[in-house]
C-alpha cells in the first residue's frame, strides 16, 4: 500500500534499497472504531465527564493491571478484534500517543455515554458525539494527509475496517433514563425506534461519505438482562420484558437498515453484527460458555451486584472469567472474547450478510 510518493521521497532521502524494503513492508490495514462505552478505549479519560473507568478495579486483568478507560476488567471488542487480525491496538483519538507512524495503525473516536441522538447522555456532559466523533475523524484524516500524502491517506481509510456501536444508550440513558421522560413522552416506543434507525442511517451515510468501505456495525445487546437492569426493574431476575422489547425492535430493523443501504450503495459496504443474539447465548446458557452467573457483574454493589457503579470500594469477584458481565452494564473480557469469536466466524444471524474472516478473505483478494 506503499504509494508512490512515499516510495519517491525515500528515494531522495536514502538509497534505492531502503526503497523497495519500505515499499514491500505494507502498513498493516487499519481500523476505527465509533461509539460508546462497549468500545471507547480511553477517550473519556482525556474529559471532564462523570462516564469514565479511570479508578481501580477497572483494568484489573489489563497486560498493565491498571486502568485504562475501558469498560472491562481487561480487553474490550476493538482490542480483541485487533488481536484476533494480528494488527496493533488501535489509541484513544485524544491520546498525544496518536503522532507520526502510530496514525497508520488508525483510532477510535469512541467515547461512554454517547448514543445515535444527539441528547442522549447528556447528564454526563463533556463526551464526544457522534458527529463530533465523525468530525473527528476528518482532522485525522487530514493529518494522515500531512503524513503520507492525499492520496495515500484516501487509499487507507478505503481499505481501513470500521466498527461502530451504537443504540443502547439511546434508550437507557435517554427513553428510559425517568420515567415520563421527554423522549418517551414525545414518542411511543416503536416510534422511537423508527427514529432512531432513521438517524442511525444519516450516521452511516456520513461515515460512508468520510471514506468507510467496510464497517461492522453493532445494534444493542440485551438491554433488559444486564446486571444494573435485573437490580432497577426486575423483581425476579428475569430480563426486563419493556427493554427487551426495545430491543427486539430496534435490532431487526437495523438489519433492514443496513441490507437497504447496502443496496443503494451497490456493495457490501455495512455488515450487520447482531450483538443481541451473541449476548443471549450466555445470557441463557452461562455455564456453557464456562460462567457461573450470567446475572450478576463481577465488581458492583447490591442486588445482582447491579446498584451504582463499579469502584474501589464495590464488591469484586476473583475470577473474572466466571462472569459474563464485569460491571452493571459492560460484559467481562471473557465474554468479550466469545462476542468477537462470533464476529469472526458466526453464521448469518450474528453477522449479516458475512462474518469478518469472510471479510478478511474477500479483501485480502484485491
Ligand atoms: C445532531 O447534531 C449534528 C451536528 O451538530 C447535526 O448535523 C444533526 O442534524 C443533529 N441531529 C439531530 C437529530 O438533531
Ligand atoms: C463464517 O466463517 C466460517 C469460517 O470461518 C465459514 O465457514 C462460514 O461459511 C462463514 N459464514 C458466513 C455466513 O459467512
Amino acid at each position: 500500500m506503499a504509494s508512490c510518493s512515499e516510495c519517491s521521497f525515500c528515494i531522495m532521502v536514502t538509497s534505492l534499497f531502503m526503497c523497495i524494503s519500505f515499499a514491500s513492508a505494507q502498513p498493516a490495514r487499519a481500523f476505527f472504531v465509533f461509539g460508546d462505552s462497549l468500545v471507547d478505549s480511553g477517550n473519556n479519560d482525556f474529559l471532564a465527564t462523570t462516564a469514565r473507568a479511570d479508578a481501580p478495579p477497572y483494568g484489573i486483568d489489563f497486560p498493565t493491571h491498571r486502568p485504562t478507560g475501558r469498560f472491562s476488567n481487561g480487553l474490550n471488542i476493538p482490542d480483541i478484534i485487533s488481536e484476533q487480525l494480528g494488527l496493533e491496538p488501535t489509541l484513544p483519538y485524544l491520546n498525544p500517543l496518536l503522532i507520526g507512524e502510530k496514525l497508520l495503525v488508525g483510532a477510535n473516536f469512541a467515547s461512554a455515554g454517547i448514543g445515535i441522538l444527539n441528547d442522549t447522555g447528556f447528564q454526563f456532559l463533556h463526551i464526544i458525539h457522534i458527529y463530533k466523533q465523525l468530525k473527528l475523524f476528518q482532522h485525522y484524516q487530514q493529518r494522515l494527509s500531512a503524513h503520507i500524502g492525499a492520496e495515500g491517506a484516501q487509499k487507507h481509510v478505503n481499505q481501513a475496517l470500521i466498527l461502530i456501536t451504537l443504540g443502547g444508550n439511546d434508550f437507557v440513558n435517554n427513553y428510559y433514563l425517568v420515567p415520563y421522560s421527554a423522549r418517551s413522552r414525545q414518542f411511543s416506543l416503536p416510534d422511537y425506534v423508527n427514529y432512531i434507525i432513521s438517524e442511525y442511517r444519516l450516521i452511516l451515510k456520513r461515515l460512508y461519505d468520510l471514506g468507510a468501505r467496510r464497517v461492522l456495525v453493532t445494534g444493542t445487546g440485551p438491554m433488559g438482562c444486564v446486571p444494573a437492569e435485573l437490580a432497577l426493574r426486575s423483581g425476579n431476575g428475569e430480563c426486563d420484558v419493556e427493554l427487551q422489547r426495545a430491543a427486539s425492535l430496534f435490532n431487526p430493523q437495523l438489519v433492514e437498515m443496513v441490507r437497504g443501504l447496502n443496496q443503494e450503495i451497490g456493495a457490501h459496504v455495512f455488515i450487520a453484527v447482531n450483538a443481541y443474539e451473541m449476548h443471549m447465548d450466555f445470557v441463557n446458557n452461562p455455564r456453557a460458555f464456562g460462567f457461573v452467573t450470567s446475572k450478576i457483574a463481577c465488581c458492583g454493589q447490591g442486588p445482582y451486584n447491579g446498584v451504582g457503579l463499579c469502584t474501589p470500594i464495590s464488591n469484586l469477584c476473583p475470577n473474572r472469567d466466571l462472569y459474563a458481565f464485569w460491571d452493571p452494564f459492560h460484559p467481562s473480557e471473557k465474554a468479550n472474547r466469545i462476542i468477537v469469536q462470533q464476529m469472526m466466524t458466526g453464521s448469518v444471524q450474528y453477522m449479516h450478510p458475512m462474518n469478518l474472516s469472510t471479510i478478511m478473505a474477500i479483501d485480502s483478494r484485491v
